[in-house]
């Protein structure tokens, strides 16, 4: 499967690739997760991109369109990807379908997770990520269900940050929407019900 989760922070990308992940092993390749990685490295390219990041606002495209090139090219990528948070602007909606008909590996579908703006900021605010292997859970986690880790709350999960990065992706990714619905890959999903429901629609558009 070569597909692309679409949907506003918050609605459950990175829910739903773990899912995916831990069933079938698919490449999860998420542009947050490396960009804070980064960021905890202390490279260059988390230097440059921390600012952006902490107000809510989107890594140039340049930086951005580079990396991802650059790891759908690593060998687990070869037997299919989920990218998570790319495209995020029409510069790199076109950018990857350039180069995925340069390679012939066509994408199989774009899943939008849709979910309201008010059920975003509450779901974000309360969000915590287990520090050692990446658990996304909730405020109700003391420790991590999955290792024990400790959780930590994202430096972008506070309301005036959240409601930046919903103001973004209504101005800049929103419109991929449409560039998708146009070239049918577009499968829209009611993310606003338990994971596991959400999870069997997904596979369902993917006829798995
Ligand atoms: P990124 O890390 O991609 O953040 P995001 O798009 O804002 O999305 P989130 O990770 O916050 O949400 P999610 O949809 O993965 O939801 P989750 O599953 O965690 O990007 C961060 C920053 O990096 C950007 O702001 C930008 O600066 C930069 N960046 C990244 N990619 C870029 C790009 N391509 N171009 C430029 N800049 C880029 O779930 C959220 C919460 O809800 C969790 O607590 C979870 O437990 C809960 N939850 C999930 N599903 C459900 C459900 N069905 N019901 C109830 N609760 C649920
Ligand atoms: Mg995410």
């Amino acid at each position: 499967m070569n597909i692309v989760l679409l949907g506003a922070p918050g609605a459950g990308k990175g829910t739903q690739a773990a899912k995916l992940v831990e069933e079938f092993g698919t490449a999860h390749i998420s542009t947050g997760d490396m960009l804070r990685a980064a960021v905890k490295a202390g490279t260059d390219l988390g230097k440059q991109a921390k600012k952006y990041m902490d107000a809510g606002d989107l890594v140039p495209d340049d930086v951005i369109i580079g990396l991802v090139l650059d790891r759908l090219q690593e060998p687990d990528a070869d037997n299919g990807f989920i990218l998570d948070g790319f495209p995020r602007t029409t510069a790199q909606a076109v950018a990857l379908d350039a180069e995925l008909g340069k390679v012939q590996r066509p994408l199989d579908a774009a899943l939008l997770i849709d979910v309201q703006p008010e059920v975003i900021v509450k779901r974000l605010t309360s969000r915590r990520m287990c520090k050692e292997c990446g658990y996304i859970g909730s405020v109700a986690d003391e420790k991590c269900p999955k290792c024990g880790g400790e959780m930590y709350q994202r430096d972008d999960d506070n309301e005036e940050t959240v409601r930046n990065r919903l103001d973004v992706y209504q101005k800049s990714t929103a419109p991929l929407i449409d560039y998708y619905r146009g070239s049918e890959l577009l499968v829209t999903i009611d993310g606003d019900r338990d994971p596991n429901v959400v999870y069997a629609d997904v596979k369902k558009a993917l006829g798995l």
